[in-house]
Parts: structure tokens; sequence; C-alpha cells
């Protein structure tokens, strides 16, 4: 089980570190928890009106993700690679530097998809693309590539992979709680946009 321990600090270690939050400190945007929807995930990076900072925390978030899976899998073996994509994403949702209180996880869920087998970790932002060209919605786009991502684990990779993707799916559901009450009514900002009364 010791193996299983690593494999959980090396992805709570990674997962934890709030790139969204420290990039936006960094380059003088302030504290992006303060503006949109107070996520310090990309999309609410890019609230700010700074492109670059919201794709470098996409790549970082994603890339954390990543590492941890191929770090774990690696030296540790293919359920140690499981467990370590698994923290990194729960590490990204509760790091402990944030009163356990940091971002929804999509990013560092394509990392971990990329890390676990890279052609659903495509196909996922595939569908994340397409969603967001047609309809322009960040949380919707996240939301019907996850819902997708056990169906292309299933049919791509194997049933554990596929249960796996599923655990994330819940995972991104729940953290996107706010985001699926304001579609619901139809309040929610499209990519880029603050607020729905300042388009
Ligand atoms: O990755 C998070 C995204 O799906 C929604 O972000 O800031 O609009 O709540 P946000």
């Amino acid at each position: 089980w010791s193996g299983a321990a690593y494999a959980a600090l090396i992805g709570y270690g990674l997962g934890s570190v709030p790139f969204g939050l420290l990039i936006s400190l960094a380059a003088g945007l302030g504290d992006v928890r303060k503006i949109g929807s107070g996520n310090i995930g990309a999309t609410n990076v890019l609230r700010t009106g700074k492109k670059w900072a919201a794709a470098l925390t996409l790549l970082l978030d994603g890339g954390k993700g990543l590492v941890a899976v191929l770090l774990a899998g690696m030296f540790l073996g293919a359920s140690a690679a499981l467990v370590a994509g698994l923290c990194a994403v729960l590490g990204h949702i509760f790091p402990v530097w944030l009163k356990f209180k940091g971002g929804k996880g999509v990013a560092t869920v394509i990392g971990v998809l990329l890390g676990l087998y890279w052609p659903v970790g495509l196909l996922f932002i595939a569908t994340w693309i397409g969603m967001a060209y047609l309809l322009r919605i960040s949380s919707l786009s996240a939301l019907t590539a996850a819902a997708l991502a056990p169906a292309y684990m299933m049919a791509f990779g194997d049933l554990t992979k596929a249960i796996f993707a599923f655990i994330l799916t819940i995972i991104l559901f729940l953290t996107h709680h706010a985001n699926i009450y304001r579609l619901w009514h139809g309040q929610e900002p499209r990519i880029g946009q603050k607020k729905k009364d300042e388009n």
C-alpha cells in the first residue's frame, strides 16, 4: 500500500498548486478569486482580460495532472497512476494552501486523461472545443465532455479506466453545481464575459 500512499502524495502535492491564482497574482491581475465566478481556473482567469494568463493556467493546471499520472505510472505502476490522477484532481479542488477552497478540476482532469490514455484526453479536448465553438459556454462544454469521457474510455480504453473516468465525471458535475444552477436558469456567462448583464 505504500506505493499507493506515495502516488497519493505525488498527486495531491502537484494537484494542489493553484496555478491560476499564482499566475494572476504574479501578473499583477489581482486575486482571481475576487472576480467573475471566483474560481481559480483558466475560464475565470480569462475574465481578467489576459488571454496569455488563461492559456498558461490551462497548460499548467493540465500539466500537473499529466505529470502526476506519468510519474506515478513510471515509478509505481498502473494502479498507482490512477491513485495519483484522482489525488491530483482532488488536490486541485481541495488545496490545503487555500483552506481547501480550490478550482473545479476541468483542466486537471484533461491532464489526467491524457496521461492515462491520451486519445481519450484528446477526445475530451475536442468535445470541449466543439461545444465551446457552438455555445461559447465553458462550463457546459466541460460538462458535455465529462459526460462523454466514460463512454470514450469504454470504447477506446478499458473497463477499469472507464470506471475511473466515470468517477472523474461525477466529481466534475459536483464541482459545477453552481454552474448547473446558472445554466438551468439561463444565467451562465459566455466565455470571456464577466457577468450576464455586462454583455
Ligand atoms: O473549468 C471551470 C469552468 O468549467 C467553469 O468556470 O469560472 O465559469 O465557473 P467558471
